[in-house]
């Protein structure tokens, strides 16, 4: 098992993006990572670390390749209590929701037992061309957290 499976949920690839530029650097200081677009419940570990990373569409909802995941979470309700998880967020505060997706995952998995470790980082795209510099300043404060 990885030291960070990360998860990410994207639609146009932003998201992805910042899930790719986050494993390395997590990579850079010596974890080993996962990086899973859009998974089954069954491809990953329930315990351990997870680092989510979302996008939001429609209207506060989650991008189509995380939706099976979440479903499927919330109808087999399985046992979380073993897992900690880090969530980074991405969307538009142009929108009523602002990052609804992953302000959805993240109650979910707290619902489920698992423990967040740090701050949820919710980039604002309108604010940062660059979602991926945010998400570096973030991380490096979460990885101390997980050292
Ligand atoms: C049709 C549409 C609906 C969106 N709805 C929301 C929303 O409800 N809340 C939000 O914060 N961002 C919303 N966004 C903004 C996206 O989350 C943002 O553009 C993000 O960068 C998309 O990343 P992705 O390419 O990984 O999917 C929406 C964007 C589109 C195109």
């Amino acid at each position: 098992m990885a030291d960070v499976t990360l998860i990410s949920g994207s639609t146009l690839g932003s998201a992805e993006y910042v899930a790719e530029h986050l494993a390395e650097k997590l990579e850079e200081a010596g974890f080993s990572t996962e990086l899973l677009h859009g998974p089954e419940l069954e491809a990953l570990p329930l315990s351990g670390l997870w680092l989510v990373v979302t996008s939001t569409h429609g209207a506060g909802d989650l991008p189509d390749n995380l939706q099976p995941l979440f479903d499927e979470i919330e109808e087999k309700q399985p046992d979380l209590s073993q897992l900690r998880y880090g969530a980074v967020g991405i969307g538009n505060r142009e929108y009523d929701l602002f990052c609804g997706a992953i302000d959805k995952m993240d109650k979910l998995l707290t619902a489920r037992g698992a423990k967040r470790v740090g701050d949820r980082l919710d980039i604002d795209v309108m604010e940062h061309e660059i979602p991926e510099d945010p998400a570096e300043i973030w991380v490096e404060s979460w990885k101390e957290l997980i050292a």
